[in-house]
């Protein structure tokens, strides 16, 4: 009677085991058939109902059914596990043959680009970079650049004022004034920046850029600035490009220069672009007018500078082969993503 039970008991919980189909299943079915309140274990309580001669056999048996319930339950969890592992790995695999998504890489601009190069350059050639503001005053933007109140220069036409003597800086020459404010010689700075004119067509726009270099020490003569600036042409745009200098006027350099070099695109041979001149210009430049070191204190019986400043957005231009300045300040996706 009792071993049909048991055999009972082993067959229903053999079938709903083999049924089972993960962890938590098998834990219902082992509580269900193993624990307190289980079947076997009231049978296991009743032992001591029993004849003490018939004890020791029915608690065999049942432990037997016992141990048989554990081995299936082991059985079928080894099975669960591997099923469920098997469905990760088919499931979640990685298809590594699949192509990959495409990822978006930005590009520096143009401009950027040769600001950091030009940065380079010259602090590999000793110049340490200085920063200025692009809000100045008349003083540093005329006044101590020796520009006379009557210089056209100074008119609201060309100049950007935010207010009487307040204005955006028109050139980064005012960064020579500041440095020179709050250095004394030796010096020998560059410093790049916005600038602000009151200009718009394809080689000039209302907000460009120029970086500005200044040198004063004793006997700094103009054979250094001419040596420097063909250094820096060079290494800019090729050792074959060539540089030169034509006698100009700037009221705070004298003598006054202005920079060209050889035409990037025809050599000199002379194109649309230079104008079939074969030169492009590419900034102004001179030796510091004794006036502007006398008004900031500076001795000039004894210290002589050059000074420069140049067209980062003409650098960008003439090395790109950009035909319109527009084209910088126009943020055409276009456009910026032919320097990646
Ligand atoms: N600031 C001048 C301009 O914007 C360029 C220039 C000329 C800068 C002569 C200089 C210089 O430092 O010496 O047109």
């Amino acid at each position: 009677m009792e071993n049909t039970d048991l055999q009972q008991i082993v067959e229903q919980a053999s079938q709903e085991i083999a049924a089972a189909e993960n962890e938590h299943q098998l834990n219902l079915l082992k509580s269900k058939y193993l624990g307190k309140k289980s079947t076997l274990n009231g049978m296991m309580k009743k032992i001591g109902t029993l004849p003490p001669e018939q004890r020791p056999e029915f608690g065999q048996k049942v432990n037997k059914a016992k141990k048989r319930v554990e081995k299936l339950l082991e059985g079928q969890a080894e099975k669960v596990k591997e099923a469920a592992y098997r469905k990760a790995v088919t499931q979640e695999a990685i298809d590594l043959t699949m192509p990959g998504r495409k990822t978006n890489f930005g590009s520096l601009h143009p401009i950027t680009k040769v600001w950091r190069e030009l940065e380079d350059i010259f602090m590999s050639l000793g110049f340490e970079v200085a920063e200025g503001n692009d809000i100045e005053d008349e003083f540093h933007n005329f006044d101590a650049l020796n520009t006379p109140p009557d210089h056209p220069a100074r008119e609201l036409s060309d100049t950007f004022y935010i207010k009487d003597d307040v204005l955006l800086r028109t050139q980064t020459s005012t960064v020579q004034i500041r440095v020179m404010q709050s250095h004394k010689p030796p010096m020998r700075f560059i410093s790049p920046g916005r600038c602000y004119r009151n200009d718009n067509d394809a080689s000039h726009s209302p907000a460009f850029h120029q970086v500005e270099a200044l040198v004063v020490d004793e006997g700094i003569t103009f054979a250094d600035l001419r040596d420097i600036l063909n250094i820096f042409v060079k290494k800019m745009f090729g050792p074959h490009i060539e540089s030169r200098i034509r006698p100009h006027f700037f009221p705070f350099t004298e003598p006054s220069a202005e920079i060209d070099i050889v035409c990037v695109n025809c050599r000199g041979k002379g194109c649309h672009i230079c104008k079939n001149s074969g030169w492009l210009e590419m900034g102004g430049a001179g030796m510091v007018d004794p006036n502007v070191f006398d008004q900031l204190g500076i001795d000039s019986e004894k210290y002589t500078g050059y000074a420069f400043g140049l067209g980062i957005d003409r650098i960008a231009m003439l090395k790109y082969n950009i035909p319109d300045m527009r084209l910088l300040f126009e943020n055409d996706i276009r456009f910026l993503q032919q320097f990646k």
